[in-house]
């Protein structure tokens, strides 16, 4: 069974204008996989008693194919947003109407954003509360002792963090993708220099085997970016004083149709209860993590139309690669 969210956007013109007061809430539907409408709300009764009770009956025919496309998509989703929404979310749970979502029958099509972001806001006030607390109370201490040299860099260190937290919010938030045709090699080239200031100054070995490719796939260079930033934030923060050398490898190959873009780590890797409570929202397993990384990097993927894997050997290290399709040049 699936709960549909009315996508306003599927009506023409003159149906909304007709039916403007209906549209401008939601109307839910709870339909089976053939597009049957098994229960909806009062709004969505409208609908119900002008076109019949199939789902697909409301869309004039020049937007029926979208509307056919629309729900078999919505079907056929594994949306990883919905996939770590689905726990937290109920029927009874949904959100403002954002857009719909769908996973494995079990169907949540909600304004995840609203909830994620209702969610988020309060986590990150007070992830942020607990940096601005620290700063406050250095700069405080640098008043009465004039040690100013001494707090500074852990001054720094929580202003850079409150950084990364905003950062991440940020891409959750609605921002724009700006996707260009690049060169994997290229993109590869550009987060080598990334990469590698920041292992120089956490004294990790980085190493790189970037695989030349012709073909192009559709990039947004920034995004890609914040995800490797992230890869590599968990790297650097997972080793430990067991780890002898530290060592990043980054790879980028070239497979059939696409190119994957590898991070490996010699660090301690994951507990298996760990790698099952990944991609859970916000979960941690770190004092002053968000939890946040991760959910971040498989979204952007996803939202590339790539795919995203973990794979972790307790004790010998971590692999983190995500595959991106190449499209026609
Ligand atoms: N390379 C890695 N090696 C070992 N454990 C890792 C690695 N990458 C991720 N993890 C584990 O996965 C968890 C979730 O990572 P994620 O990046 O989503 O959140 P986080 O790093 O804890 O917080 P933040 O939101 O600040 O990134 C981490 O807490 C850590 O336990
Ligand atoms: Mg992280």
């Amino acid at each position: 069974m699936i709960i549909i969210i009315y996508r306003e956007s599927f009506l023409s013109v003159s149906e909304k204008d007709q039916f403007e007061e209906q549209l401008s809430v939601e109307i839910r539907f709870c339909i089976n996989s053939d597009g049957y409408i098994l229960e909806c709300n009062k709004k969505g009764q409208a609908l119900v008693e002008r076109y019949g009770p199939y789902f697909l009956h409301f869309f004039p025919d020049h937007t029926a194919c979208e509307a056919k496309d629309y729900l078999d998509a919505i079907m056929k989703s594994d949306d990883i947003v919905s996939a770590l929404l689905c726990d937290k979310l109920s029927d009874r749970d949904l959100g403002t109407l954002y857009n719909g979502i769908s996973k494995d029958g079990k169907i949540i099509l909600v304004g995840y954003r609203t909830q994620m972001f209702t969610h988020l806001a309060g986590e990150i006030v007070h992830e942020l509360r607990n940096p601005l607390t620290v700063i406050k109370g250095f700069i405080q201490l640098c008043g009465y002792t004039k040690e100013y040299d001494k707090y500074q860099p852990v001054i720094l260190s929580e202003i850079d963090r409150m950084y990364t937290i905003l950062e991440n919010f940020l891409t959750l938030s609605l921002r724009k993708s700006k996707c260009q045709r690049m060169n994997p090699d290229e993109v590869c080239k550009s987060l080598i220099s990334l990469l590698s200031a920041e292992c120089v100054v956490n004294k990790v070995r980085l190493d790189y085997d970037i695989a030349y490719s012709e073909s192009v796939c559709k990039i947004d260079l920034d995004k890609i970016k914040q995800v490797m930033i992230n890869l590599l934030r968990n790297a650097l923060e997972a080793f430990d004083e067991h780890t002898g050398e530290k060592k990043i490898m980054f790879r980028g190959s070239v497979e059939d149709n696409g190119y994957r873009f590898s991070l490996i780590d010699n660090g301690p890797g994951m507990e298996t209860d760990v790698l099952n409570n990944l991609g859970k929202p916000l979960f941690t397993t770190k004092a002053k993590g968000t939890g946040i990384g991760l959910s971040l990097c498989k979204k952007i993927i996803a939202d590339h139309q790539g795919t995203f894997c973990i794979s972790s050997v307790n004790g010998k290290g971590t692999t983190v690669s995500f595959f991106l399709p190449f499209v026609s040049p």
